[in-house]
């Protein structure tokens, strides 16, 4: 099931074509974890299976770079080079960018946050505006992996630089080598994903991680997972995890 997320992707007034898909329950979920772990190739897993909307701060980045400069505002020209280095965007514009998308969170069908929040300081924002909307997170999911497994996905990620979905150059090749089996787009390596920004992610991942963990368990959300093995063995472990808390 692909969403058109323009109402995440684009903010403002642009709103989404496509309807969610009626679900016995709304799952509103954040995705935790490491660069490369797998968080957006499980989110897209759980939207189909879920219904759940995706909602990655990342791919409002990545989106943005796509527009000419003179469509884009000063502050995401400078979110854009934080990202292309590794570094984490600032808080403030991370959050200004996600309280013009809150309606998302509203959304019949529910959510994934996929790398939101990444600090203690996104994460109560998060709180306060879920409490202002009126809405409660389910849980909180933690992807773990050993470091050898990281590296090898991130070093393999391919994506289509005009949807957005992810290859593997060999655990998921387009069909045609190069062309996006979804939407014929170029498929090309993220600038992040060269080998000395990745470890600069990993770096802020490791700084930022632990009080944000913390902040979740103590908040009774958190959900610490396995992320290695195949895609299904994962759903079914995170599904197995979710059906237990119900
Ligand atoms: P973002 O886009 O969020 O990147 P990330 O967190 O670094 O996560 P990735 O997209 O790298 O990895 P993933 O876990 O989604 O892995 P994937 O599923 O693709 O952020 C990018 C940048 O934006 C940040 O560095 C920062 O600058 C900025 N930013 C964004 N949000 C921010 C925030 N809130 N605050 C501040 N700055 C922010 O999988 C990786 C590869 O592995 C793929 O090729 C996939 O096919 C393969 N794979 C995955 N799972 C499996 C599996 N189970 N088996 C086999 N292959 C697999």
């Amino acid at each position: 099931m692909t969403r058109d997320r323009a109402t995440w992707l684009k903010g403002g007034p642009a709103a989404c074509d496509v309807q969610p898909p009626k679900t016995q329950r709304p799952w509103r979920l954040v995705l935790l974890g490491p660069p490369g772990v797998g968080k957006g190739t499980h989110a897209a897993v759980l939207t189909e299976r879920l219904g759940a909307c995706p909602l990655s701060t990342g791919d409002i980045f990545r989106a943005a770079k796509s527009l000419p400069d003179c469509e884009r505002t000063p502050a995401m020209t400078a979110a854009i080079s934080y990202m292309r280095r590794g570094e984490l965007v600032p808080d403030e514009t991370v959050l200004a960018l996600v309280r013009e998308r809150a309606q998302c969170m509203r959304c019949p069908g529910g959510f994934l946050l996929d790398g939101f929040p990444r600090t203690v300081a996104q994460a109560e924002a998060l709180q306060a505006t879920l409490k202002e909307l009126g809405v409660k997170l389910d849980a909180v999911l933690c992807y773990e992996a050993p470091v050898e497994v990281i590296l090898r996905q991130v070093n393999g990620r391919r994506i289509c630089s005009k949807c957005g979905a992810v290859y593997h150059l060999t655990n998921r090749p387009p069909k045609a080598a190069g062309i996006c089996d979804v939407c014929g787009g170029p498929v090309i390596q993220r600038d992040d994903d060269r080998l000395e920004v990745a470890q600069t992610r990993l770096d802020a991942y490791e700084k930022n991680a632990a009080p944000l963990i913390e902040y979740y368990r103590k908040l009774g959300l958190l959900i610490s997972l396995d992320g290695s093995g195949g895609t299904d063995v994962v759903f079914k472990r995170t599904q197995t995890a979710l059906e237990s808390r119900v």
